[in-house]
């Protein structure tokens, strides 16, 4: 991996589709263009992620986020109080949100955040466009807060880390969901308690308090489930079904066919995932045949995901 203090080399780098490490206040993130499903799915290749935990947006101003994120009032005084800052809040995506459905792991809201850090910023208006980045560190290690981090944790896995030095919160932000009437505390990270409750003049929950559970019912798990019926593993069609492929399916006829990926790549089928599932959905289609996807690499994450699609659920 190289490191490098030239913005316009990542910038590039980013805009050709790939991967750079970069650092903010709270620790390094492994940026990629948020728009694009196939970066996304890089990135959870590269952490090596089990499963497809949504990612956080990362813009260079409040006006930037909203072109993304709707902002009720709550959000709209956090995000004028703490950004750019140690703060993610968790909103509704906007109508015609460019961002990728992979990115926020299907679900109709979207973590975003302002950071501080004056390379982060630089990169960020360099580029032009907003950055997914969850922590650059392989999945179920410590968040990186230097270079030097990045590159113990993921060698061999990126090509560019930009070497910003030390992270001066060294903690990740503060995650707050701004979706219902009470805003709750999802993480607690960089900006603390009192903080948040000063600016907003009222008391906040944490999501690991029992009232907040009590306000807010499913709202901080609430994953997107197709309406269709999922049937996964499938080798044949049955009458009425819809197919969702992978590989090569050509002895398989559906009236309606996706593939997620045609030469049976697993991170092509994750870039595809969401946005297929989606589609499949406003087709109005009832029943799905998913093919049999390999459990390996991203294919994990890929039947995680599917399972839990496929599982019965109350449809109250
Ligand atoms: O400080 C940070 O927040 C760092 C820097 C790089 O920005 N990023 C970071 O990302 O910690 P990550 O991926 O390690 O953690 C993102 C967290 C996850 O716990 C995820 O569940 C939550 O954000 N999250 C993302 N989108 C969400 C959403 N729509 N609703 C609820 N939680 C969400
Ligand atoms: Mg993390």
């Amino acid at each position: 991996m190289k490191s490098t203090k030239d913005i316009s080399i990542v910038a590039s780098h980013l805009r050709a589709g790939g991967l750079v490490a970069f650092p903010t206040e709270t620790v390094y993130g492994l940026g990629g263009d948020a728009r694009d499903d196939n970066a996304v799915a890089a990135i959870y290749a590269a952490k090596g992620r089990p499963q497809f935990n949504p990612l956080i947006v990362h813009v260079e101003s409040f006006e930037r986020a909203k072109e993304f994120g709707v902002f009720n009032e709550i959000a709209i005084k956090l995000a004028e109080s703490f950004w750019p800052g140690p703060l993610t809040l968790v909103v509704p995506r906007a109508e015609g949100c460019q961002i990728s459905l992979l990115a926020s792991a299907g679900l109709d809201s979207l973590a975003i955040r302002v950071p501080a850090h004056p390379l982060a910023q630089e990169l960020l208006r360099e580029f032009g466009g907003p950055l997914v980045a969850p922590s650059a560190n392989p999945s179920g290690q410590i968040s990186p807060t230097s270079a030097q981090h990045v590159i113990v944790g993921l060698d061999g896995k990126i090509d560019l880390v930009l070497d910003g030095g030390q992270c001066s919160v060294g903690l990740e932000s503060t995650i707050v969901s701004c979706l219902g009437e009470r805003p709750i505390i999802l993480r607690h990270g960089g900006l603390v308690r009192a903080d948040i409750e000063a600016a907003l003049g009222i008391e906040i929950l944490s999501g690991n308090d029992d009232k907040a559970a009590l306000t807010a019912p499913g709202q901080l798990t609430s994953h997107y489930a197709p309406n269709a019926l999922m049937r996964l593993n499938a080798q044949s069609l049955q009458a009425g079904e819809a197919l969702l492929g992978f590989g090569d399916v050509e002895n398989l006829q559906a009236q309606v066919s996706l593939n997620l990926s045609p030469l049976g790549n697993v991170q092509e089928a994750a870039a595809n995932l969401f946005s297929m599932m989606r589609q499949l959905d406003e087709m109005g289609v009832q029943k799905i045949a998913v093919s049999p996807i390999p459990n390996q690499g991203l294919g994990e994450a890929i039947n995680d995901r599917l399972k839990r699609a496929a599982a019965p659920r109350d449809r109250g």
